[in-house]
């Protein structure tokens, strides 16, 4: 009944949870039809947003401790509306405050970074979205099963990509010495490049920035040098992947070393590097694309001797 009412969704959370909270913006909104905003929760908490009863909060949090998540959804309980947690920890506070809560079972994040924290949080964003579809009547039967079945295929996929990573380690050992790594998406794709780059600064200490391709042209263009490398998170949809392309070419023209991370099916003439990863529905690549990134900020941390 209360979905039913729901006149926009506000998710809140900071770093790696932020980016898999834009996934879930561009899921939901597609499939169950709501507006839906995102923000990082140590802005939140200090202005004063348009929320009401109608609205639903969801607080994104491995941990469940975050004090700027925690202190963003005690804010937005003041007016009103009711909070869906989606976290790791089990009875962690962020849970223990919101009305309801996901938890993803990851198992501990031993290392401070999010990383299957991370994609967990993506699939429960993926699942909120497709029930709130389905109880919207946004997509039919037919649509929402299509989706799940995808979703069951994407373990196995995982594995396949774990299973013939062994290439990107040798790769990654030529950028031990850059002084910059750049990571391009579009759509979906975009937040995973932000959260390549963010993976990349955390584990190897290095310089990252993630852009969506549309961006290039309005100023990043400017950082590309001879052999800089890029790395670019190639879309299923055929527009824009056409856009992609022409992306690639652009940074390419510039001397860039650009590796693309590409769905089977998709060309990349630009590329001096393909990595491929099974195909799934356009939404879900999120889930497979940024695989190939944590295994390339961890070979880079190992190669540059961080603990
Ligand atoms: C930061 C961590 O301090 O907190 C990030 O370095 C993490 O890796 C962020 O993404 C948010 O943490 P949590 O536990 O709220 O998801």
């Amino acid at each position: 009944k209360e979905i039913s009412a729901l006149t926009k969704i506000v998710i809140l959370a900071c770093g790696t949870a932020y980016h898999a909270g834009l996934i879930a913006k561009y899921a939901i909104e597609e499939w169950a039809k709501i507006s839906v905003d995102v923000e990082l929760a140590s802005e939140f908490r200090y202005r004063n947003p348009i929320l009401d009863k109608n609205s639903l909060v969801i607080a994104i949090s491995q941990s469940g401790e975050t004090m700027d998540t925690l202190m963003a959804l005690r804010h937005a309980k003041e007016f009103g509306c009711k909070v869906l947690s989606i976290c790791n920890t089990n009875s962690s506070t962020i849970p223990r405050e919101s009305d309801a809560v996901l938890y993803t079972h990851a198992g501990p994040e031993i290392a401070v970074a999010s990383t299957k924290a991370f994609l967990t949080q993506v699939v429960a964003a993926y699942l909120i979205g497709l029930a709130i579809a389905q109880i919207r009547g946004a997509l039919d039967e037919e649509q929402v099963a299509n989706q799940y079945s995808q979703l069951q295929e994407l373990p196995a996929k995982i594995e396949q990509i774990l299973e013939t990573v062994e290439p990107l380690r040798t790769l990654t050992r030529e950028f031990t010495n850059s002084s910059s790594v750049l990571f391009l998406g579009r759509n979906v794709g975009y937040p995973v490049a932000l959260e390549g780059a963010l993976k990349l600064k955390e584990l190897a200490y290095m310089h990252a920035e993630g852009f969506a391709g549309g961006e290039l042209k309005h100023g990043p263009i400017a950082l590309i040098d001879k052999g800089t490398p890029l790395i670019a998170i190639m879309p299923i949809d055929p527009l824009l992947n056409e856009k992609m392309n022409s992306n690639v070419q652009e940074v390419k023209a510039r001397g860039a070393n650009v590796i693309a991370i590409a769905p089977e099916g998709i060309n990349v003439p630009g590329a001096t590097h393909l990595i491929r990863i099974p195909e799934t529905s356009p939404i879900l690549l999120p889930i497979l694309a940024t695989i190939p990134l944590q295994v390339f900020a961890y070979e880079m941390a190992v190669t540059r001797g961080n603990d």
